[in-house]
């Protein structure tokens, strides 16, 4: 989980984490806050840590109790090291309990907003009325402050809702600031950051580029970078970055699997080739593509063959690009936080663009794992994509062969790229875009029975599914106005020859995925 690589920034804060749901939740917030920020695991040790040299560490929350013989511990030597530290809920317990203070064990977590009284506002409570409310979660119980501690905060339930010791540069709150639901949280993270941290709160995207772009050209020196691209925001934003960095030396190649949307192709052909004047090679593998398809009606093996042949004919093309050194590949940090903890069950087998060929000699460059999802966004706007690659919702890296259910032919494929787009027309005119997590098209292996201009027809159903979703882990079909429903399904009916009904999926996720296949 650790991350050991050099920071992008001057200045930056490491939290600790102890398996709290919350965690990416701080790291954000900090952020926010224009304080780069990094999360690596509790049992990190104290040498790392002095060695990585973050300015403040922060302590996360957990799911385990204190007294639990299993809990996540840390090295104590932390709190003697003058790095200015906050214990956030689970932190905050176990900050009292390794100095001294005394914790009682709790019954099992419960969340809840509550009054929050406080009683000593000389640090991390700087100018926040005494009287505030707090999103908290009732574990173990830290019932006397360690020695050198003050009260700083309390609440009905807790003695010590928070407590601090500015000479030594601690501070801990048991509660979750960073919750939405704790109405001054974000001030009491900057009281933290800057006011007892003296952090200055300086890091931005542009700082991001400048310090990315020079480490892209250390590290690469004369060399040659390949990088796929999809048209998918993170893939894009990778390329522009390390053509910005290194220019030419970069070749970017571009397989048209034939499964895009309408016009798709097109537009990723436009911008890097047009806009960024960027090396592409564009494969056109469309007829290779289906030949391999032909006949295939699982999904799993449908994904199978897209995965592997994308990977081939990368390959082919990859391997023609001569003294090519390096693959630049884009990796979130999301990705990296959650690759050493997803579970094995396969539920569907992902397939991504730019996935490291297994037999290919190239080392890989990463130089947006560090961001998440809505910085990646900002740097690749910074950087002067089109507003449609940077908002553009997620899209498998099977395509619409997933969406074609059954077996996928070109004519299906056609029958659903015209519904597709004008399901996302209509979903951008109605404004809806932006809020929605996915809206799609899915051509269902069904004909019924209908009538058009008194001819009795019998012809395929499309689905239309639009879901609100924060991670995708979990999803919730879109309450749609009645209208925007009513107008994609006309548009369907009236445009898409072969097409006589417009079904609507109404299934969360779970029990259902958000694509059908
Ligand atoms: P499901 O269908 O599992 O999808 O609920 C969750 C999210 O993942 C996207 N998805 C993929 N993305 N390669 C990708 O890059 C894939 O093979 C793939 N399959 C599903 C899906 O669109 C949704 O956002």
């Amino acid at each position: 989980m650790i991350q050991n690589q050099p920071t992008s920034a001057a200045e930056f804060v490491l939290i600790l984490d102890f398996g709290g749901q919350y965690t990416q939740l701080v790291a954000r917030r900090v952020r926010e806050c224009h304080v780069y920020c990094e999360i690596a695991s509790f049992d990190t040790p104290l040498e790392e840590i002095m060695a990585r040299g973050p300015n403040a560490l922060i302590l996360s929350g957990g799911p385990v109790s204190f007294f639990n013989p299993d809990a996540p511990k840390c090295d104590v030597g932390i709190f003697k090291s003058g790095i200015p530290c906050l214990g956030i809920c689970y932190g905050a317990q176990l900050m009292a309990a390794e100095l001294g203070g005394k914790l009682t064990a709790g019954k099992s977590q419960t969340y809840t907003q509550t009054d929050l009284r406080i009683i000593d506002s000389s640090d991390i409570f700087a100018g926040l009325d005494p009287e505030q409310s707090c999103w908290i979660s009732y574990g173990d119980v830290v019932e006397k402050t360690p020695p050198g501690f003050k009260l700083t905060a309390r609440t009905a339930q807790l003695p010590v809702a928070a407590m601090s010791d500015p000479d030594r540069k601690l501070y801990a709150v048991q509660f979750n600031p960073e919750s939405v639901d704790t109405p001054s949280g974000m001030d009491i993270l900057r009281n933290f950051l800057f006011g007892q941290a003296n952090l200055s709160g300086s890091w931005d995207m542009a700082t991001f580029i400048e310090t990315a772009t020079d480490a892209i050209r250390d590290q690469v020196g004369s060399h040659k970078v390949i990088c796929g691209v999809s048209g998918g925001i993170d893939s894009s934003c990778v390329a522009a970055l390390v053509h910005q960095a290194i220019g030419d030396q970069l070749t970017c190649i571009f397989v048209n699997h034939g499964l895009l949307r309408l016009n798709e192709a097109e537009q990723v052909r436009r911008t890097f080739e047009d806009h960024f004047k960027i090396r592409l090679v564009y494969v056109d593998a469309e007829e290779r593509f289906l030949r391999k398809l032909a006949g295939v009606t699982d999904p799993e093996r449908k994904r199978k063959i897209i995965g592997e042949e994308f990977i081939r004919v990368f390959e082919e093309h990859a391997s023609k690009i001569e003294g090519a050194k390096y693959l630049a590949q884009g990796t979130v940090y999301p990705d990296v936080i959650e690759s050493g903890t997803k579970s094995a069950a396969v539920i569907k087998s992902h397939h991504n663009v730019g996935g490291l060929p297994e037999d290919m000699d190239l080392d890989i460059i990463e130089p947006i794992r560090q961001l998440f999802k809505d910085e990646v966004r900002e740097v690749a706007s910074c950087l002067g994509l089109p507003e449609d690659m940077v908002w553009r919702q997620p899209f498998p890296g099977p395509g619409l062969a997933i969406r074609v259910l059954g077996e996928v032919t070109k004519s299906r494929l056609d029958t659903l790229r015209l519904a597709d787009s004008i399901v996302v027309d209509e979903i951008k005119a109605a404004g809806l875009y932006r809020d929605v997590w996915q809206a799609l098209a899915i051509l269902a292996p069904i004909r019924s029975v209908g009538v058009m201009g008194e001819q009795r027809t019998y012809a395929d159903t499309i689905v239309l599914r639009v879901v609100t979703s924060k991670d995708a882990m979990t999803a919730e079909w879109a309450r749609l106005p009645y209208e925007v429903l009513e107008k994609i399904s006309d548009k369907i009916i009236s445009e898409v020859p072969g097409v006589n009904r417009v079904v609507y999926d109404i299934t969360p996720k779970p029990p259902a995925t958000i694509e059908w296949e």
